[in-house]
């Protein structure tokens, strides 16, 4: 991708062209500040309901709402201008019928301006996004690690490794590519299997700790830039420590106030 004068929104028919290509950039973001400062530099934004613990503070994305997805994903259109936005749609809010993940969709789109939802699981969610895509909604879909499912899993450990686990997530990859999902994100999987799936379906891939074997990367913003430190998965390279940065500014402020110092505002106090 380019970072030049490009204004016009990258939309999902033009992630799924790029299959194979230059790997495809994707981030979180949750706010518009946040947006505006990611949109130049991907291709895709995710409003990922990974804000259950990088903005609530929730143990899992379990507790999540259509109304928080819906809050979060306007904030993000209204800032970005250029990348393709996405917005999850939440545990509870789509698993029932194809109908019920239709009205969260449609919901989700219209009250926002987001060009696709993402929803998790493989083939029991052939049939719905079968469905959605028939019906404009494009839909990246997620397998592999399903974190929603968290509470069925046991826990976020990697997937795959044994044979009929990896045989049953490149099936669910299948069933997703073949329902019509416009990419599929494959979440902690090895890199053979990575690979394999990558090799097999038509839509992009685009792995979180899944290898480079992908056909692109996402990962949670806060993650990458040291925002968000309660926990590190294995898989993150931290380009910054955003959340030294905050709190030596806060020490010092605090610092500045007990001192009764306020340095560059002594004129506003003064009158001058
Ligand atoms: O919620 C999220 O942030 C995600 C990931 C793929 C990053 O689903």
């Amino acid at each position: 991708m380019s970072t030049t004068a490009e204004t016009r929104p990258v939309t999902p028919p033009a992630i799924q062209a790029r299959k194979g290509g230059e790997p495809i950039v994707c981030l979180t973001s949750y706010t518009a500040q946040m947006a505006a400062l990611v949109d130049p530099h991907v291709d895709l934004i995710l409003v990922g309901d990974s804000l259950a613990m990088t903005i609530y503070g929730m143990p899992s994305t379990v507790g999540v709402t259509l109304e928080m997805m819906i809050a979060h994903g306007r904030a993000v259109a209204r800032a970005a201008r250029r990348a393709c936005i996405v917005v999850d749609l939440p545990f509870g809010s789509y698993e029932a019928s194809p109908a019920q993940a239709f009205q969260a969709a449609a919901r989700v789109m219209a009250e926002t301006g987001c060009a696709a939802v993402k929803l998790e699981g493989g083939a029991p969610m052939a049939e719905t996004i079968h469905f959605l895509t028939r019906r404009g909604v494009p839909v990246m879909a997620h397998v592999g690690l399903t974190p929603q499912s968290v509470n069925a899993l046991g826990g976020y450990a990697v997937r795959g490794r044994a044979e009929a686990e990896a045989a049953a997530i490149m099936a669910d990859a299948e069933a997703v590519a073949d329902a019509g999902a416009f990419s599929v994100v494959v979440e902690k999987v090895a890199e053979p299997l990575a690979r394999a799936i990558s090799g097999r379906i038509a839509p992009p891939t685009i792995g979180i700790g899944a290898s480079v074997g992908c056909d692109g990367q996402i990962l949670v913003v806060d993650d990458l830039i040291g925002l968000f430190t309660a926990f590190r998965p294995k898989f993150v390279r931290r380009y910054a420590e955003v959340a030294g940065t905050i709190e030596d500014a806060v020490r010092g402020y605090a610092t500045d106030v007990r001192a009764r110092r306020f340095p560059g505002a002594e004129h506003v106090f003064s009158g001058g």
